[in-house]
Parts: C-alpha cells; sequence; structure tokens
C-alpha cells in the first residue's frame, strides 16, 4: 500500500448509472503560491475525473483491468494548471470491468457497489501541502448516462445534462435542493445528491506503470444508406474498437439509438457474431445541439445502424464519427514489401491488434468476451513486441497471470484476469481446472519474448517465480511414459479442418502438441535460470527438457513420421527443438509434403500457425513457405484480404467464401492470434530479427523467395533505430542496412560467409539466392 490517504466512496444512486461525485475547496492561504498539485485517481471501476470543469486528462477507461482482488492501479495526474482558489473537484464512475458484464454468464463481477478514490496534493511556495482526498465529506448525484455496460452499450439522456456541477457554487433545483458553498471550504452533502459510503477494498494500490487507453484515431463514416430492411447503415471502412461521437439536434426526448457490428449479413448488420453483447448506445436528445460520446463503453464495429435520426440521412456523415480507442502503445516497428495483399495482411495485424490491446491484451473486442485469454497472447507475443513498445503492458499483466497462479495453486488460468473462477457450474465455463498447454504456457512465453525483444533481465527475473510455478504443475501432469497426454487440451484450436462447431476437434493429436508445448517451456525456463544464475533451477528444467525431449521422440516418433502426421505436429516439432538433424531434415520435407497436399492451403489453428512458416524456412524449404503465405484461396492468411477484412479474424473462415457468416458459435472477425505469422514476416522476410536479446546483436538474413521483389522493415529497438531494406534488380539484390550504435549485426546470405556489420549504415549488392539456387525471376 502506498501513503495514499483517501477512502473509497460509494453512492445509493440508481445502479445502473454513472454517478457523480464532487467537492469543492478553497486553497489554504499563508503559503504563498500554488507550485504543483497532484491528483491521484482510481476507481472501483472506471472513471473520468475534472479540476473546476477541466477533464484531468485525454485518458478512457481509467484506471484499467488488474485482478481486482489484488490490485489495483492508481493514476498521477499533474493538475497544477487546474486549480484556482476556489475549486471544485468531480468524478464520474462508470460500471467498467468491475460491476459490468463479464463473460457469458451473469454472476462473474467482481462487486456491487463501484465507487471513486481520489487524493489531490496541492504543494504550496512555502512547501505547505493540502490534501484533499475523497471522504464522506464528498457528494455524489446523478448523470445523464443513465447506463452504461461495454457489452452492452451506453445510455445518455442529454435532458439531464448539467456541467455545472463540475464547477464551484454548482446550485440546481433539478437536482434537489444543493446550497451555495461557504469559501471556508467545509461542504456537507446534500441528502437530496445522496450521501457517499466509504467501501472497504483490501487489495493493494500501485500506480499505473501501463500507457493508458486514449482516443488514437477518428473515422468519418465512408458510405450511408438505407438497408434493404430499411434501416439506416454507415459504414466507416475499417473494423474498429471504440464507439460514436455524434453531433445532432432534435426534438427533446427523441431517441437515437446506435447498433454496432463488425460485418453485414445480406446486408443488413450482422450481430449474431456478438453473442449476448447488445452493443447498443442510446441517446436521449435535449433539443438543443447535443454532443454523445459513450465514453463508458466500447464496440467492436465496421458497421454502424442508426435508428431514429432526426434529420436527413445526408447529414449524418458531417455529425457523426467513429472514435476509435487503444491503450496507446508507442509504436515501433514497421514493414512493408512489394505485394499489396501482403500489407494490408500486415495493416490488419497491427488493427487487430490496437482493437484488443484495451489496458489488457484480449482474446477479441466485439462479443460477451474481450478477455485475457492466454493462450491467444501466446501465440502473439512476439509479434506484439515488434509492432509496440509493450514491455510495460505486458510485464503488468504478467503480474496479475502470477497473482492469479498463486490463487489456483500453480495453475494458470485459460483467461488473465481470471473471472472464470466465479463461475460454479463446468457450464458456465468454471475456471481453469488444470492448466492447459500453450494457454497456460503464456506464464513463460510471454516473459521470454519480452526478454527477446527488449534485453531487460528484470522482466525474467519478475516472472521466474511464475515460470517456475507452471513448468512444475506440468510436470506434475506427465504420464508414467513421460508424455503430456491426459487431461483437458485446447489442442491445435481452430484447426481449419475442425467442424464448426467443435474447434477443439484438430487433426494434430492433443498429447502431441502438449508434449511438444512442455518442452519449449522446460527448454525456456532452463534458459532463463542459466541467465539468472539459478543453478540448481537451470539444473532441474535442463534434466525436464530433456526427458521429454526423449520421451516426445520414443512415444511420437516412428518411421520418419510424427504421430497424427499434420502440419502441426511437424511444425511444433522443429521450431522448438525437439528433433535432432537428421530428423529434422525428414519433418521440413514432410513438412512441405503436407503443405503441398493441402494446395498450399493453411492447414493449422492456434498453436501451429504461428510457427508453420518458420518450421518450413528454416529446414530450407522456403519457397513452400512462400506459396502457403502467398495463397489467396480459404482458406489462408490472405483469403480474408480478399474478402475485405480490415483485421485478422478468429477462423480462417469466419466469412464463407459465399459472404455469409461462419455458423459457429465463435466467430469474430478481430482476433490477433492468427496474426502471428507477422513475427515471421519481419524476420524472415524483412530480415530483422534479433541474435542476442533486447536486439544488443542483430541478424540480418532476408530469405528471399519468388513472389516478392522488395520489402522494407524497421524497428524502434531499445538501442536506436534498425532497419533492413532489399529489393531485386535482375539478378542482385541491393541491401540497406542501419545498426545502431552500441550494437552489432551479422548479415548471413547463402553462398557468402557471414558478413560483420558495424553501427551505422550500410549498402550492399549481393547474388540474388534465386539465381543461386538456379531459380530464375519470371
Ligand atoms: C476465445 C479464444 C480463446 C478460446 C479458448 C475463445 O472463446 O475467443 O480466442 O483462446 O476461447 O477456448
Amino acid at each position: 500500500m502506498t501513503d495514499l490517504k483517501a477512502r473509497f466512496i460509494a453512492a445509493d444512486v440508481e445502479p445502473n448509472s454513472a454517478p457523480q461525485f464532487r467537492r469543492e475547496f478553497v486553497t489554504e492561504a499563508g503559503h504563498g503560491d500554488v507550485v504543483s498539485a497532484t491528483l491521484s485517481l482510481t476507481a472501483l471501476g472506471v472513471c473520468e475525473a475534472w479540476i473546476n470543469g477541466v477533464p484531468v486528462s485525454t485518458d478512457l477507461l481509467t484506471p484499467g483491468w488488474t485482478s481486482y482482488e489484488w490490485r489495483l492501479h492508481y493514476v498521477d495526474y499533474d493538475v497544477t494548471p487546474l486549480i484556482e482558489e476556489h475549486s471544485t473537484i468531480g468524478i464520474a464512475v462508470g460500471n467498467g470491468w468491475y460491476r459490468g458484464r463479464l463473460g457469458w454468464i451473469e454472476t462473474q463481477r467482481y462487486g456491487d457497489e463501484i465507487a471513486a478514490y481520489a487524493e489531490l496534493r496541492v504543494r504550496f511556495a512555502d512547501g505547505y501541502e493540502q490534501v484533499i482526498v475523497t471522504d464522506e465529506d464528498w457528494t455524489v448525484g446523478p448523470s445523464a448516462i443513465t447506463s452504461n455496460d461495454f457489452y452492452d452499450g451506453q445510455s445518455i439522456d442529454a435532458r439531464r445534462r448539467d456541467d455545472r456541477w463540475k464547477r464551484p457554487g454548482f446550485v440546481d433545483p433539478s437536482w434537489g435542493s444543493v446550497h451555495a458553498v461557504p469559501y471556508d471550504g467545509q461542504l456537507t452533502a446534500d441528502p437530496s445528491w445522496g450521501s457517499v459510503h466509504a467501501v472497504p477494498y483490501d487489495g493493494q494500490l500501485t500506480a499505473d506503470p501501463v500507457a493508458p487507453v486514449r482516443r488514437v484515431d477518428e473515422l468519418a463514416p465512408q458510405k450511408v444508406w438505407r438497408s434493404p430492411s430499411g434501416s439506416v447503415l454507415i459504414d466507416f471502412g475499417e473494423n474498429i474498437v471504440g464507439y460514436l461521437r455524434v453531433h445532432v439536434q432534435g426534438e427533446a426526448g427523441t431517441v437515437l439509438t446506435a447498433r454496432h457490428a463488425e460485418v453485414l449479413d445480406d446486408g443488413e448488420l450482422a450481430t449474431r457474431p456478438l453473442r449476448s453483447a447488445t452493443s447498443t448506445d442510446r441517446f436521449t436528445l435535449s433539443g438543443q445541439q447535443d454532443t454523445f460520446e459513450p465514453t463508458f463503453t466500447f464496440h467492436g464495429f465496421r458497421y454502424a445502424e442508426l435508428t431514429g435520426w432526426p434529420g436527413d440521412i445526408s447529414e449524418i456523415q458531417g455529425c457523426v464519427t467513429a472514435v476509435v480507442i487503444s491503450t496507446d502503445l508507442p509504436r515501433t516497428g514497421h514493414f512493408e514489401c512489394s505485394v499489396p495483399d501482403l500489407n494490408q495482411l500486415h495493416e490488419n495485424v497491427v488493427r487487430g491488434m490496437r482493437g484488443n490491446f484495451i489496458d489488457i491484451p484480449t482474446d477479441c473486442p466485439q462479443r460477451d468476451e474481450r478477455l485475457g485469454w492466454t493462450g491467444d497472447i501466446s501465440a502473439f507475443a512476439p509479434t506484439a513486441a515488434f509492432l509496440f513498445d509493450v514491455r510495460n503492458f505486458l510485464t503488468d499483466w504478467l503480474q496479475d497471470v502470477a497473482l492469479e497462479q498463486t490463487h489456483h495453486d500453480g495453475i494458470v488460468p485459460y483467461i488473465v484476469p481470471d473471472i472464470l473462477k466465479y463461475a460454479s457450474t463446468p457450464q458456465e465455463g468454471a475456471g481453469a481446472s488444470e492448466s492447459a498447454a500453450f494457454w497456460s504456457d503464456a506464464s513463460v512465453w510471454v516473459p521470454w519474448a519480452l526478454w527477446e525483444a527488449y534485453g531487460d533481465l528484470r522482466t525474467l527475473e519478475a516472472s521466474f517465480p511464475s515460470m517456475l510455478a507452471h513448468g512444475r504443475r506440468v510436470r506434475s501432469l506427465l504420464s508414467a511414459s513421460g508424455l503430456w497426454d491426459t487431461g483437458f487440451q485446447f489442442g491445435d484450436w481452430l484447426d481449419p479442418d475442425a467442424p464448426a462447431e467443435h474447434p477443439g476437434d484438430a487433426k494434430a493429436d492433443p498429447g502431441v502438441v502438449a508434449t511438444a508445448c512442455a518442452f519449449r517451456t522446460a527448454d525456456r525456463i532452463r534458459a532463463t535460470a542459466e541467465l539468472l544464475g539459478r543453478t540448481s533451477e537451470a539444473e532441474e528444467f535442463a534434466s525436464n527438457a530433456q526427458a521429454l525431449r526423449a520421451a516426445f521422440r520414443r512415444e511420437y516418433i516412428a518411421a520418419e513420421r510424427i504421430h497424427s502426421d499434420c502440419t502441426t505436429v511437424y511444425s511444433l516439432a522443429i521450431v522448438f527443438g525437439l528433433l535432432d538433424a537428421e530428423q529434422q531434415r525428414w519433418a521440413g520435407e514432410r513438412l512441405a509434403q503436407l503443405v503441398e497436399a493441402s494446395g498450399f492451403h493453411i492447414s493449422t489453428g492456434f498453436a501451429g500457425t504461428p510457427f508453420i512458416a518458420d518450421a518450413l524456412t528454416s529446414t530450407g524449404q522456403t519457397s513452400t513457405a512462400y506459396r502457403l503465405l502467398l495463397q489467396r484461396e480459404c482458406p489462408s492468411w490472405l483469403y480474408p484480404v480478399t474478402m475485405g477484412a480490415t483485421t485478422i479474424w478468429e477462423r480462417w473462415d469466419s466469412m464463407l467464401p459465399d459472404g455469409s457468416i461462419n455458423p459457429g458459435d465463435m466467430t469474430s472477425f478481430n482476433h490477433y492470434a492468427l496474426g502471428a505469422v507477422a513475427d515471421w514476416m519481419h524476420r524472415v522476410i524483412g530480415g530483422l530479427a534479433p541474435l542476442a536479446a533486447g536486439y544488443q546483436r542483430i541478424l540480418v538474413a532476408p530469405q528471399i523467395a519468388d513472389g516478392i521483389d522488395w520489402a522494407r522493415t524497421s524497428l524502434q529497438t531499445p538501442h536506436g533505430f534498425a532497419a533492413v531494406a532489399w529489393s531485386r534488380t535482375n539478378d542482385d539484390i541491393t541491401i540497406e542496412v542501419t545498426v545502431p550504435e552500441g550494437t552489432s549485426a551479422v548479415l548471413r546470405w547463402p553462398g557468402n560467409d557471414e558478413t560483420e556489420l558495424a553501427p551505422g549504415n550500410h549498402n550492399l549488392t549481393l547474388p540474388s539466392p534465386l539465381s543461386l539456387n538456379g531459380i530464375s525471376r519470371q
């Protein structure tokens, strides 16, 4: 606990609305000028604050989502310029993750009461500090927000709006008999506003190290039209996460309803994929010019349907904006190449990441989930760590992984923060009864991805206990044969050959997938222990990894085949290092055969997809990897691009080739997991990879095959800017490389020795590997 002294204050007003808390104060005389003022702010719920009517920040959804049972962030705002002699602090609190719906069952909520928490420290010239804290002296009143929920949307009644509550001297008879405020700062609660009471909170308050959620973009309608059924539809051109900001004037009491969806079906808004999330905002007009901005909700959408627009629909274009929100992470990595569809795929990965990094890494942003599914980030962490600076973001989330794990006796739950632990029956999706491969492995794979990207040992140090607990838990689950082949597994989730309603029915044997993952996990814990100088744990996990590798080979490999003989099992075995050199050779060949047999269509699910391209290129099957990547028929990475996708879909065929929506129950159009191929694109097409953690040493090794003529990749590494740009000219490749100061790089080129590249810029011309291979350019 920090030395913050405030109390959480709640209100007994309209359970579904967003209560507003206020407090007036006068700066104490006799201490000279105000030199600084800091507001520490948090809430059980999500909050926004103003001082004298001015927002203290542009942040949204403060304080975000942590495992609230144990940990709650607060944020410090410098509010020095906002302090006047007589000031008002106002705080509005919404349900957010705390009291709003979470998951697909009704009971999963953290608490019944949302509450505000603030401490304002005003420092004067003589060093004196005046402190104003939330306590029973505050007052509370109803807001114009009559309901708010992430899944179900927000309702705002502009007739109830009166912004004077945010300023000193607020008196409004419609709010009850508010009295004039004495200048001595002594405020008594007005009974018509209701009183506040303190709410106990046993968790820890920690300063929020994570970038805030903010408005990161705004989109104008691309098209406004009437659907076949007559409803008014808007297309914003991109599948985004956020809400509509609406400027409108109409008869008082008119209700304008906005529904949201990612896709259309038969020309109408397709809401089935949202499942129970109604994603509906309702705006009641005041009769004056109104602006509505529902900042206590968010939706995943490209299309909106408006009902009740008071004027001509041609006015919508200039009055409605889609506001894009995301955790405002610094962008670090970029990629571009000669194939426009691949660039669109890459852009879709970036957009999908934006929409799913809303304070925590989520599976999807639109339906009744939006949860921290661990498997999804297991797949995506390396890509995320290249595209944006996610060091604080994911390090912070890993703290919750560790806390939840402690609560679950070493089991890493499938979602973090874990709300499934409140489900009472398995039908409701009751929490992780046991660790599952790939999902629970996030506790090891995510810190490792951060280590590779940023080279900061503290990340590994902080996660080490959680890594160890997970590794040991998994070891306790191995059967007598040394395999992880019992118990529940998600396996190669969403294999494209699995039936729509049975996404876990993959071609890959779940034991093969789980044992391969267990090996990778044990080996990463071993490597971490070595880095941290933890000799006995390094030995423990070295022998654990060896035993898993031996068991895998003994039980699952026979006659140059891996059990269940499908692309995912070869991909994992090759990339995770389960094979010796000879096995690696035939496994690469078999993998290439299987890819060819599938007509170069993708045939992997969540587990295999992040690794299949690497498995091919690391075994010399480069042209097969490129043919797989450049496939445009369903299923493939580029198929959604041909269907106009602007984000990565959950299923390879979330939309079927005839334009209808996959009938499965889980059909999101914004899931980042299958976009994990971008990591390979950066390293292997782009040729920019870390050879030592944090890009202290850089590997420049683009693998060039037919189909791509140039690529440009860059990254703001922890040491500075790095870039690789190559292009083909006849039989030559020209390559430009920027190596940051304080690092070194090595250029690896077929037919050449390795070339050392010192910090600075390099410009080289090299023979094309295609001509070296005797493959001429078409
Ligand atoms: C989520 C996934 C998740 C999966 C695991 C889904 O409903 O959206 O992305 O990993 O469940 O079962």
